[in-house]
Parts: C-alpha cells; structure tokens; sequence
C-alpha cells in the first residue's frame, strides 16, 4: 500500500461492487472484497467478476484499505459495525428504493439515506458518490481527463478532507469529481431528482447541484 495506489475495501460483491473493483484495479489500486458471506464463498465469483480482486472478511476490508465503499443493499445497513469503520473515509453508493428494499421509514423522511447512515456510523467520514449512476455505466462510462465526454460525479460528505480523498479516487477512476459540500447535499442526488441517472459534464454539474435547492 502506498499513498500513490490506496487500497480499496469494497463491502458487497453484486453489480456495483464488482464493477467498481474492475474499475479499481484497472486503475491501479488494490482492491478487497468482502460480502455477509464467507470469503471463500466469494472466491469464485470475483475470480470471474473481478480477477485480481481478494475475497476477504469485512473486518480485513476495512482494517487494511484506505477507502471502503458501501455498495450492499441500504436494507442492510444496519449489520455494518460502526466501531470497524470509526476514522475510515466511507463511499455510500447506496440508494433507497422501496420496491426493492421494502419501505423502511427512516429513508422516507426529507434527509437523504446516507445522513442516516452517517448517523449511525457516527466515527466513519461519510461521502456519498457514484450512486447516481446505474452499474452498467460504471465502466462503459469511464474517461481520462480531458477527454470531452468525460461524465461528473457529485462528491458530498460532512469532512472536506474525506471529500478530497474520494475526489481523487472518482477522478482516478475516470470521471470529473464536482463537490456538493456537506453530506445534507446528496439529496440533490438521490433517487428521484433530476441529477439521479441523468449523465452530465463538471460545468452542467456544477450548474445542476446548485440549481437544486436542499430541502
Ligand atoms: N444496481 C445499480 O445500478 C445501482 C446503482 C447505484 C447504486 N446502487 C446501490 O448499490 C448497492 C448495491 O447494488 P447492487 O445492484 O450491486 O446490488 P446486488 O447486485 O444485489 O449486490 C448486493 C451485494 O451486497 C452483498 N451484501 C449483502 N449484505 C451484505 C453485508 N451485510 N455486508 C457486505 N455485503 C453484503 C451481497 O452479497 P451476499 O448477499 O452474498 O452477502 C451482494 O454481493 C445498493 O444499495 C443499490 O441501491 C445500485
């Protein structure tokens, strides 16, 4: 591990985890994998979903990367353990949507899912990004800097160091990081609102994100 190639956690090993771990290893990081399974269930599926990615425990995906990223159901939230992800920069790629989570009543209110899930990871620095877009595009859509149709990512998290470190990593990994400001901004880019699926450059996003008034 080196400050140039951070390692990744990544906590869930469907759609999202193993794009984003191909994704992350194409650009260089190390990349751990962990799901509610045990890793040697997982073994198999991330040789053939994401090769060079390791199955491990949760507890070995969080003790040794530098940023772990969220991407298991939000309905599950709750089996995470705060006291493994205290002092951790923490990407929420989670969404809300009831006809696959069920409704759940503290995802109805007017504060975006993942002020809940700061709430209970109270220690970890929560940033929320890469949710707005859907999996398939997560590779397709990837760009090196500059390239005219490079897509923007909204980056919102209460700690603007975590928000630098997952800017660095969202431009790593092929798309132009916009700051949204502290994590009450994610409503701006949550299921349902004009910026979720929709795909922008840095100058519309940044445009969109203060267009949109936080409720
Ligand atoms: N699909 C999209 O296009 C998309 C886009 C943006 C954001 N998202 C969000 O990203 C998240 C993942 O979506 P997905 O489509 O990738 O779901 P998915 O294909 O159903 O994969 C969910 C993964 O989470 C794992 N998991 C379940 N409980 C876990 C736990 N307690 N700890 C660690 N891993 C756990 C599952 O493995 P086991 O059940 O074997 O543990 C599975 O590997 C969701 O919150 C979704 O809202 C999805």
């Amino acid at each position: 591990m080196s400050p140039e190639t951070p390692a990744i956690g990544i906590l869930g090993a469907g759609r999202v985890g193993t794009a984003l771990a191909r994704l992350a290893i194409a650009a260089g990081y190390e990349v751990r994998v962990a799901t509610g399974r045990p890793p040697a269930e997982i073994e198999l599926l991330l040789e053939i979903m994401a090769p060079g990615a390791k199955a491990v425990t949760a507890e070995a995906a969080i003790a040794d990367s530098d940023i772990v990223l969220l991407a298991l159901p939000l309905s599950k939230y709750r089996s995470l353990k705060p006291e493994l992800l205290a002092g951790k920069v923490v990407v929420d790629i989670m969404n809300y949507w009831a006809p696959t989570d069920g409704t759940i009543a503290e995802f109805e209110g007017v504060r975006s899912s993942s002020e809940v899930v700061q709430d209970f990871l109270s220690a970890a620095s929560l940033v929320r990004s890469f949710n707005h877009m859907g999996y398939h595009e997560i590779e397709e859509e990837a760009r090196p800097a500059g390239d005219p149709d490079r897509r923007a990512l909204a980056v919102a998290g209460n700690d603007a160091a975590a928000r630098g470190i997952v800017s660095a990593f969202v431009e790593r990994l092929g798309y132009d990081a916009v700051d949204a400001g502290p994590l009450m901004a994610s409503r701006t880019f949550g299921t349902g609102t004009p910026i979720f699926g929709a795909t922008f450059g840095r100058a519309e996003m940044e445009r969109m994100l203060s267009a949109e008034p936080v409720a």
